[in-house]
């Protein structure tokens, strides 16, 4: 059962200032939450923002990666750990920054993994950051939970794609979020249409969308519908997640811009 009453958070690290900590969490795997991620918080930086993200697919993480960040890049100091920084200034904390070698496994059980979830929160010196966002693996897990229990969470940004079974499990996690009594600010529809080129016609190829059902369920409003668009795979693909330009995604831009 999920915890009653409010457990006593860990505490950050007294250097730093974090104004709005937003996980970004999914039912299903693969609807796009790290590249979601990495797009808000490249934006928000363009915004003039401090942001970080912390990693918390701790065994399949993919920030690095997305911003072409290499295996080795965390450094220790005195006060904690340094945080790897992107080209646009983002500050990154992800266990493949820890490892040597971007391919090794990490091969963990549940309370490893949400204890050093705690650490890349409460040991990094995140410094003063407007935003941190948190990258979740997909659903309802050990590390999810951990993460909304044991942060101080602004809000959750909750993405999905048009499958049935996708809006099958972010139910899951609407559950789970609304238990917590956690905010939940919007809802994001990646892959929610490709716009052919030719004639801008929009195909629904994943089906019809189920974002405003969601929304209506997450007490939340759907803050984006963002296209299939093989530019963003292929930049990601290409550590330039901080290069893409999409238009659809600056409502939810806007939204964390909000003060809380
Ligand atoms: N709107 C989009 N258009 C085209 N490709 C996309 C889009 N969004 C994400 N992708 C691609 O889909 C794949 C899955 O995206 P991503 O890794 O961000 O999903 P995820 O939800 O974080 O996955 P996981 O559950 O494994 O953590 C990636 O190859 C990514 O480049
Ligand atoms: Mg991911």
């Amino acid at each position: 059962m999920l915890g009653k009453g409010a457990p006593e958070l860990p505490k950050l690290n007294a250097f730093n200032r974090v104004s709005q900590v937003i996980p970004v969490m999914s039912g299903k795997g693969g609807v796009g939450k790290s590249s979601v991620t990495a797009m808000l918080a490249a934006n928000l930086a363009r915004r003039g923002q401090k942001v970080g993200i912390l990693d918390a697919d701790i065994t399949g993480p993919s920030i690095p990666k997305l911003f072409g960040l290499p295996a080795g890049g965390l450094r220790g100091s005195e006060q904690g750990m340094l945080p790897a920084v992107t080209g646009g200034g983002i500050r990154v904390v992800s266990t493949n920054l820890l490892l040597r070698d971007e391919a090794q496994a990490v091969v963990w059980r549940g309370p490893m993994i949400s204890a050093t979830i705690r650490q890349f929160w409460t040991d990094t010196l995140w410094g003063k950051l407007d935003t941190l966002l948190v990258d979740l693996p997909p659903g309802t897990s050990d590390a999810a939970l951990g993460v909304l229990q044991n942060l101080p969470v602004t809000g959750v940004v909750l993405v999905t794609t048009p499958q049935d079974l996708a809006a099958l499990v972010v139910r899951k996690a609407i559950q789970m979020i609304r238990q917590l009594n956690i905010p939940i600010l919007g809802v994001v529809e990646n892959m929610s249409y490709f716009r052919c080129p030719e004639t801008q016609h929009e195909h629904a190829i994943f089906g019809p969308s189920h974002a405003d059902v969601l929304a209506q369920e997450a007490g939340a409003p759907v803050a984006a519908r963002l296209p299939i668009d093989p530019q963003i795979a292929a930049l990601c693909d290409a550590g330039q997640a901080e290069s893409i330009e999409l238009e659809a995604i600056q409502p939810v831009v806007d939204l964390l811009l909000q003060p809380a």
